[in-house]
């Protein structure tokens, strides 16, 4: 009878061994579909919002498009456009909103500075991050095509650039395709050229207007277009938009004609002394240069401390200079020039404040460091520094 009584008892005592581990091992299967289950949540969740902000993908082979993507610098993002040689339905993914119809021609509008895509069936990476704080950009202009200052971009690291205009010669679309082959995946402040507005193509391209303000951190630029009896529109959008940039640490102005110049074109004194009545009636405001292009050669000009650059030419023709026929009694006779030179007609107009000339292939690069801005003229030939010029203040 013992036996019996002590067989059950340690039968249940088992029994509920049993019972313990299995509810032990339930509650640690609970604890750990709990954590994995949290972990992956976290991760989601804080996932989402960089794939909704930054992460595309364009949904083409980058065998399929002709050129691009280029990336434009707009108020409240970035215009992305991109061209395909077929007509193809082409997004951005992540941006269903984009354009997706069949066409050569894509353009989505990214609601935001920042971007990082890639292309499919291609090791194309492409990501932006405009930075607090800009150190430098770089000033180009006159590429007619050329794809010398795109293909020398790669190889300096910088924020953003400025293009002043003549970013084609003959409005095809074959120039862009050239043009942008080894673009450096940075986006791009666009004025309009002469070139450019007379074929008027671009327009789909850029999707900026002749005249527009554009914030980029702590710096204010006007971009306006003065030629083709345009003049009128510029300055009164000037003059009309000024206290835009009141708030801006350094502020500069982009247009295609220049307000002073020794190249072929000239200066057009009607449109120089609008500018300078613009600059000294918003003097309180802090400018520190005028960004030019049209005549294909690398000027500066210095006026009540305001720096007028013609950035140079990156594609166009450099022999003007030199022409009895085309320049008249402004025609060069040295390599460079230096210094005041003599005014002697309507297009040498403000030549007093001239610093100095040269008739090369040139970049402007322009760096911000303090309360000094650093404008470095580089030959794009053989790479080395033509000049610098240096703002304090
Ligand atoms: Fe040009």
């Amino acid at each position: 009878m013992n036996m019996i009584i002590t067989e059950v008892s340690s039968q249940k005592q088992k029994l509920r061994h049993r019972k313990i581990m299995c509810s032990l091992i339930i509650s640690i299967i609970i604890i750990c579909i709990t954590a994995i289950g949290s972990v992956l949540l976290g991760y989601l969740l804080h996932q989402q919002p960089k794939q909704t902000q930054y992460q595309q993908t364009i949904s083409v082979n980058q065998s399929e498009l002709c050129y691009g993507p280029l990336a434009f610098m707009h108020e409240q993002g970035t215009r992305i456009h991109w061209c395909t040689k077929e007509k193809v339905e082409s997004q951005l993914v992540g941006y269903p909103s984009g354009v997706n119809t069949k066409s050569h021609y894509h353009s989505t509008f990214v609601n935001s500075t920042n971007f990082n895509y890639s292309i499919p069936g291609s090791d194309v990476q492409y990501s932006y991050y405009l930075p607090e704080t800009i150190k430098k950009f770089v000033v180009m202009t006159d590429t007619h095509g050329n794809p010398k200052y795109t293909t020398l971009l790669n190889e300096i690291d910088f924020d953003f650039m400025f293009h002043n205009g003549d970013l084609c010669e003959n409005g095809d679309l074959s120039e862009l395709e050239v043009g942008f082959a080894n673009w450096p995946t940075k986006p791009m402040l666009f004025a309009t050229g002469n070139h450019d507005y007379n074929f008027n193509k671009f327009n789909h391209v850029v999707e900026r207007p002749l005249h527009y303000y554009q914030q980029i951190r702590n710096i204010g630029v006007f971009v306006i277009y003065t030629l083709n009896n345009e003049d009128k529109d510029a300055f009164n959008f000037l003059n009309d938009n000024a206290y835009l940039a009141e708030d801006s640490d350094h502020v500069f102005i982009v247009t295609h004609n220049p307000t002073y110049a020794t190249g072929g074109h000239g200066a057009i004194s009607k449109l120089s002394k609008k500018m300078e009545k613009f600059l000294d009636t918003h003097s309180n405001l802090n400018f520190r240069a005028v960004f030019s292009g049209h005549n294909h050669v690398f000027t500066a000009f210095k006026r009540k401390e305001l720096l007028y650059f013609v950035n140079g030419v990156g594609g166009g023709h450099l022999n003007d200079v030199y022409s009895k026929q085309k320049m008249g009694d402004r025609v060069w006779k040295t390599e460079e020039l230096h210094g005041p030179l003599e005014e002697v007609n309507d297009q040498s107009y403000g030549y007093q404040y001239h610093l100095d000339s040269y008739s090369k292939y040139t970049r402007t690069e322009v760096s911000i460091e303090g309360n000094k801005i650093i404008y470095v003229i580089r030959d794009l030939d053989t790479n080395t520094v033509l000049r610098t010029y240096e703002q304090t203040f």
